[in-house]
């Protein structure tokens, strides 16, 4: 039996996943550490997107198992994995186009955890009043206020990913995991995301982060792992990544900063 230690969240352990005849994970064992942020990085298909798919239930593992907090996630359908308090940005946005932006963050709190998560048909005037300011509030942290009644089809790449950070923020969720959270925009608006990133961290929310961009890396990580070809071929501290030469070979001999 696979038991979380106390201050380990999230523990897969010997994934391994298939896709006919390709190895996509190997013999993956990651833990990540509460409160913490975890960078995963890794050259393109490398496997990180179906490992951050594995932990969210989109995609059963060949073999293994994924624990969090103490339950075995493996097995259970994604939204019971979200009800448990784990959200993701994905790599390509998952937003409502046709609606304001302000209602795309509304409605995500509608059905948040809540002890268990639980969809409240009969919310009060007063926490739908509530719900709209803590929106607000959200789209005021990440730049996007002045877009709140703008359809969200209409936001450039970039700002669709800011969305959908916002939209998984106001569910207040335990883990967060952020595939490319930065893919898309410009520095100016990198550097915005890392600034908001790191003041959910002082929040005590743990984060698992996908990043090609060795910047947001270095700026929010606290642990990196590092994945080829479906392996994690170094885990450590930001430094010791940098200075590893396994890491520096599976980028093709380039330096990763
Ligand atoms: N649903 C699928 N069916 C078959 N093969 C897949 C599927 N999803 C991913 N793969 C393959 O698995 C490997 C890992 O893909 P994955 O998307 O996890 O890589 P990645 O590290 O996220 O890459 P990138 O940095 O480009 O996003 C790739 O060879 C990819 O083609
Ligand atoms: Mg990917």
């Amino acid at each position: 039996m696979i038991e979380a230690t106390p201050n380990i969240i999230l523990h897969a352990a010997d994934v391994h996943k298939n896709f006919g005849g390709l190895r996509a994970l190997s013999d993956i064992d990651l833990q990540i550490e509460e409160g913490k942020t975890h960078a995963i990085i890794g050259p393109n298909g490398a496997g990180k997107s179906t490992l951050l798919n594995v932990i969210i239930g989109r995609i059963p593992p060949s073999s293994g198992a994924v624990v969090f907090d103490g339950t075995v996630l493996t097995g259970k359908a994604p939204h019971e994995i979200n009800q448990l308090g784990i959200s993701r940005v994905f790599q390509t946005p998952e937003i409502f186009p046709d609606l304001p932006v302000l209602h795309n963050v509304m409605a995500p709190a509608f059905a948040r955890r809540d002890g268990a998560f639980r969809v409240n048909l009969l919310r009060s005037i007063d926490s739908e009043r509530q719900i709209r300011q803590e929106a607000e509030d959200i789209l005021d942290d990440i730049g996007l206020h002045g877009r709140r009644g703008d359809h969200a089809g209409s936001l450039s790449r970039g700002d669709k990913r800011r969305l959908e950070l916002a939209m998984c923020l106001i569910q207040r969720p335990r883990l967060l995991l952020l595939d490319e959270p930065t893919a898309g925009m410009s520095r100016h608006d990198t550097n915005t995301t890392i600034e908001l990133l790191r003041k959910i961290k002082s929040s005590g929310m743990t984060k698992v982060i996908i990043e090609h961009d060795m910047h947001v890396v270095f700026s929010l990580a606290d642990r990196i792992s590092v994945l080829a070809q479906g392996r994690i071929i170094a885990s450590g501290l930001p430094q010791e990544i940098k200075e590893d030469p396994r890491v520096q070979q599976a980028y093709l001999g380039g330096s990763v900063q």
